[in-house]
């Protein structure tokens, strides 16, 4: 009978019979399958595992934080975060193609990664060995999706930032395969990973940095993490997390339109709203939020964060549109 425990208590197994006494490190993204993933081995070899944050300052407000103080604490888990906002805003500037940003982001993820690898081993006081295993939350869905082959060509590498190059000598230690998404937020659960990450609506890899229509520059991201944060906040108070699939929030940087505030002409920027109601994110409907919901909304974003002057909503289905919009 499939139990959270009884999971736990076969991959714990499994992992210790893999991995033996070698070091295992994993990107911890701040998402679920990751976050899970990494408890699991924690669990089963303890600091044998330093999970590695790449801070690349395209996350929401206080994502963070979530992984570096409530993660660490309800999981014990050994953690290196790497503070990499100037590397990526200097990579990134001036780019607006979004599939460059992916590559641009990507490319710099791995650099970054690998040089944490080799931190860890000399932390250990190893150095000129290697790091063997690599923890991916591949999930039974994503296993299905790539034609369920193994090692590295087998990382999602299109939709996830973690998509590591296969020339990456990591042997996978992949202890979700066999899960669904809603059995892993139950391990979660039982492992005592914090409820606020166990419950988290999918977010790419990529971050804000696909959420800004145009260049991402600092400004950009503070503005749009503050309606971010406002959309969410309210989203959560209206009780429409369990309907919402997610809801991306985007700014259309390189648009300005007119509006007025006081007695004063506007000339700022137009955020947009796309929650979506969907099963696997390949197919999406956009969600019906209520009116009062919408409104309070658009209120507390235009009032709080001047340089945006409307608020719209999307009302694409996927197809054609896709969730994101970049
Ligand atoms: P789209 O926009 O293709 O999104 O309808 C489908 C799902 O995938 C997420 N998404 C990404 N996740 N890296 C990721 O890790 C990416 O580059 C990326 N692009 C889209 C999106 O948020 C949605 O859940």
């Amino acid at each position: 009978d499939w139990t959270p425990g009884s999971v736990i208590a076969d991959q714990v197994a499994a992992i210790r019979a893999q991995v033996g006494d070698a070091r295992v490190i994993c990107a911890l993204s701040g998402g679920v399958d990751s976050a899970v993933a990494a408890a699991l081995v924690q669990r089963a070899v303890g600091d044998q595992l330093t999970c590695v944050h790449v801070d690349h300052g395209l996350m929401r407000a206080g994502e963070v934080e979530q992984i570096e103080r409530d993660f660490v604490d309800s999981t014990g888990v050994r953690l290196i975060v790497r503070d990499e906002k100037e590397r990526f805003l200097t990579a990134l500037a001036g780019v607006t193609d979004p599939e460059t940003k992916r590559k641009i982001i990507g490319r710099e993820f791995i650099r970054v990664f690998e040089d944490a690898a080799r931190q860890v081993v000399e932390e250990a006081g190893e150095s000129g060995t290697e790091v063997k295993f690599l923890v991916q939350g591949t999930l039974y869905p994503d296993v299905v999706e790539s034609g369920g082959g193994e090692g590295a060509a087998n990382i999602k590498s299109h939709h996830n930032v973690g998509g590591l190059p296969e020339d990456l000598q990591f042997e996978l230690v992949e202890p979700l395969r066999d899960l669904f998404k809603d059995e892993v937020r139950a391990v979660g659960r039982e492992l005592g990973v914090p409820e606020e990450i166990v419950a988290r609506q999918p977010f790419p890899g990529p971050g804000l940095g696909i959420r800004i229509v145009g260049e991402v520059t600092a400004e950009r991201l503070d503005l749009l993490r503050a309606a971010d944060a406002i959309a969410r906040a309210e989203l959560t108070a209206a009780g429409l997390d369990g309907e919402i699939w997610q809801c991306p929030v985007v700014l259309l940087a390189d648009v300005r339109s007119v509006g007025v505030q006081g007695d004063g002409r506007t000339y700022g920027h137009p955020i947009v709203l796309r929650p979506v109601s969907s099963e696997d994110a390949m197919t999406a409907d956009w969600s019906r939020v209520p009116y009062e919901v919408l409104a309070k909304i658009s209120t507390r974003i235009t009032n709080e964060v001047p340089e945006v002057n409307r608020v719209v909503l999307d009302v694409t289905s996927k197809p054609p549109g896709t969730i994101e919009w970049e």
